[in-house]
Formats: C-alpha cells, structure tokens, sequence
C-alpha cells in the first residue's frame, strides 16, 4: 500500500496511548498545547522514497513539491534532502524556498496572476523556470527579463479540457477554468514568442488537472493531449520541446471511503500514455502537494464544552476548527479522528465534532462514532498535513497553532504558536486618534 493510501501517519502506534514517530500524543498535547500540528518525518520522507523509486525508469524526471499545500522552512528543508524540486505560487513561498537554502534552479513560478513585484524577484532569484498562464504576463516577463538582460525558461499552462471528478472548487483542467492557455490560444502564444518575445525561452508545456484526485485515467487522459500538443508544436513550428509538466493532484485517503491510486498507479498511468503516444520527453516535471504532506500531518485538539440537543444531536466543541482547518465548511470535505486518551475505552457514542468559532457551519467532522469525550480529552484529527496550516487564519483574532515536527521519539518545534501580540502587532493606530 502506497504511503497516501493510508489515513494515519505510518509510525502511528496504538500501545498503552497513541504515539507517532515515537511520540505520545499526550505528553505533545501537554507540552507544545493545543491546537497543535504534527508533521511526520518517517511519513514523508517515505513517500518521496515512493515516488522516487515508482518513476525510476524515468532517466530525468523532476519532483516539484507543490509548496501551496504546507510551505514552512522545516518541510522545505527535508523535501530539498530528499531531491525534489520546488512548485511555487508567490513571493512568499519563493521566499521561503530561497531561505531553506534550495539551488533555486530547481524552483518553478507558477500562478494565474503573478505581479511584476513577483516576477522581478524570481528572475533575481533565478528561478528555474516560468510555467506562463496567460498573454498578460507572457508580455510582461519578456519585457522585465529583457530589462535584466536575461532569458526566462519558460513552460505554457495550458487547459487540457478533462474534467476530474472532485470538488468543483478544486478542479482546474476543464475547459471553462481561469487557469491557462486553452488549447485553441496556443498557435497564437507560441507565434508570438516566436517573432516578438525573444526574452522568451520555450521549454515545455505544463497542465494541472485537479486536487484530491482518484481517476488514474485521467492522468493518462492528460499525458496523452500534452503528447498531441507537443507532437503538433514540432510538426508546425519545427521546435521539440523537451519538458512535460503534468502538475500534481493524486488523492488521499481522509476516511475509509476514499479510495486514491497508489503512486505507482500513478506512474503506470503516466508510463503507459507515454509509451501509447510514443513521444520522446527528456524531462517530465510532477507537482504534488496533498499527497506528499497530507498523510504525514495531524492536527491535536483538546475537548471543552458539549451539548446535546433535545432529541438530536451531540456536539463537542473543540480548541480549534475552521481557522486551523478550513476545509470541511469550504468543500465539505471529511476526516477521521480519535480520542488520544481513550483506547481502551468501550463506551461509545456519536458526536459532532464542532470547532470554536463564531460560525454555524464551524464543523469539523459531522456524526463520528467515538469513545464517550470529556472535556480536557485529547482529539487527533488524521490527514491535516496539507491545506490546513497553508489556508488558516486568524477568524476571531485567535492565534494560529504551532508546529511540530516527530522522528524517532523526538519532537521538534517547525513552527512557533501565534501570540496575542503577534495579532496586533501590524495595527496601527492613527496620531489623531490619539487623544
Ligand atoms: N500544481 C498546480 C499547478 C496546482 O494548482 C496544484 C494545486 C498542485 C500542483 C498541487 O496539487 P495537489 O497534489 O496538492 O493536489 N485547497 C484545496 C486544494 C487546492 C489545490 C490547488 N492546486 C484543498 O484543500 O483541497
């Protein structure tokens, strides 16, 4: 079984309490507080081995960790150790990916709408390549490297037209999609390039057709129209483009329902496309995000208030919740969870998991079967490594957790808590206010 076909983090141990990487999950709670993230080195070094070794056949295949999904420091820096490559989408995360230390020859910029501010500091950076969505900044990255006096390695997004089954909100390959050239815009791109944008240094073309996606078809679906697309661009224009870039989206198993291809599934997709089209690519470029860091993260929280309601349901709130973990009440999305303290316990109930913020929709899982809770227990959510810190907020003024990470029976802290002062410290009240 593949590292992401697992809900829990592969050191998870269930003994006298609930440990990961050799941690008990209590002390953790005790020590560092709660809501607390924990991240899983053993668990994510284990999936980049995964993909390492599933796409071994692949002379030059490069791994861009999509930084969207977590981008602290620490992640990098492991993600950089075990030979990926870097997907980024802002300055912040290119920011980061430089302060880690990265050879920034392995860092793509990517994104619908990046600023001249942004692209400036990736051409300083250097960044290796471009992936340009649209005719807006084809233009504006030709004039500003032109201004550098540089050439940018560039790819093309395009919209490959395959449609995912996943959340709407997280499906961008279709046609109708904000992301990308369409395909009937791409003649116009690439003449363009040809004869105005000299800046310009085409290399390849890149799609990405979804998030949490379980279809291995649908990989080979889109290998197979990147293929056309190149084959026709060298039949026409005479130019061979060497680089594919296929973007991310392999799913992950948030509840026992869940059924996401193994890596390897993966790469057999992508293999067998690329032997059916029979085209020569030197490079071929994935992008994940959820399906590296997801299974190795999980969220603590503690138990306070509960409420039943007459003839109805049971609630447990919880420390944290939509601010910590917006993805149930944004895409309904599901999880699966345990009571730290309690596994030994027969008594058990249905509750809801609610979290502490002043929303309705604050649910964090719905009508879960769990040991009866108290107040001061301790609730691990699995599954939380990805879109959870890289989404949160500061709804309610409440402070953003910390992180840890755990290997080996150590923890480390990767990311501090928030402080109260932290939440104010860019306000700024007016002189004339004052008074
Ligand atoms: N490459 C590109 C161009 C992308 O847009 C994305 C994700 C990825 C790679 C990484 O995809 P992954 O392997 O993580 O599925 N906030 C949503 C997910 C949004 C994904 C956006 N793009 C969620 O929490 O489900």
């Amino acid at each position: 079984m593949s590292i992401n076909q697992h809900i829990k983090p592969v050191t998870t141990e269930e003994r006298e309490n609930l440990t990961i990487g050799g941690c008990d999950l209590t002390e953790l709670a005790k020590r560092y507080g709660t809501p607390l993230y924990v991240i899983d080195e053993a668990t994510l070094r284990g999936i980049c081995k995964e993909y390492r070794q599933a796409f071994k056949e692949y002379k030059n295949i490069k791994m861009m960790y999509a930084c969207k999904a977590l981008c602290t420091s620490a992640v990098i820096k492991i993600l950089d150790e075990e030979g990926f490559g870097f997907d980024t989408v802002s300055a912040g995360e290119i920011y980061t990916v430089f302060k880690s230390g990265v050879d920034m020859s392995k860092v793509l910029f990517n994104g619908s709408n990046k600023s001249a501010r942004e692209i400036e500091l990736a051409l300083e950076y250097k960044v290796g390549r471009f992936s340009v969505d649209n005719f807006y900044e084809a233009e504006m990255l030709h004039r500003l490297a032109g201004e550098k006096g540089i050439t940018a390695d560039i790819l093309l997004r395009i919209t490959p037209g395959i449609e995912c089954h996943t959340h709407d909100y997280i499906q961008t390959g279709q046609t109708d999609s904000k992301f990308g050239f369409d395909l009937s815009q791409l003649d116009e791109i690439i003449s363009l390039i040809r004869s105005k944008y000299k800046n310009l240094n085409l290399k390849g073309l890149h799609a990405h057709i979804g998030s949490q996606i379980f279809e291995q078809k649908s990989y080979y679906d889109e290998v197979g129209i990147l293929a056309c697309q190149i084959e026709s661009i060298r039949k026409k224009y005479g130019i061979q483009l060497e680089e594919m870039n296929i973007g991310g989206g392999l799913g992950v198993k948030y509840t026992e329902s869940d059924t996401p291809p193994s890596v390897e599934e993966l790469a057999k997709a992508v293999t067998e496309a690329m032997h059916k089209y029979a085209i020569e690519i030197p490079t071929i470029y994935l992008e994940p995000g959820r399906s590296i860091i997801s299974p190795a993260g999980v969220t603590l929280y503690t138990a306070g208030s509960s409420k039943r309601v007459p003839n109805g349901r049971k609630y447990v709130a919880l420390d944290g919740g939509m601010a910590d973990n917006p993805r149930p009440s944004m895409y309904q999305a599901q999880y699966t969870a345990q009571v730290v303290n309690r596994l030994k316990s027969k008594d058990f109930e249905t509750v809801t998991l609610a979290g502490r913020y002043c929303e309705s929709g604050d649910i964090l899982i719905n009508d879960i079967n769990l040991p009866k809770i108290e107040a001061g227990d301790i609730i691990c959510i699995y599954n939380t490594g990805a879109y959870n810190y890289s989404m949160a907020s500061n709804y309610n003024r409440v402070e953003k957790p910390a992180m840890v990470l755990v290997n080996n029976s150590q923890s480390d802290i990767i990311v501090y808590r928030e402080t109260l002062d932290n939440l104010i410290m860019y306000d700024v009240i007016p002189d004339r206010l004052k008074k």
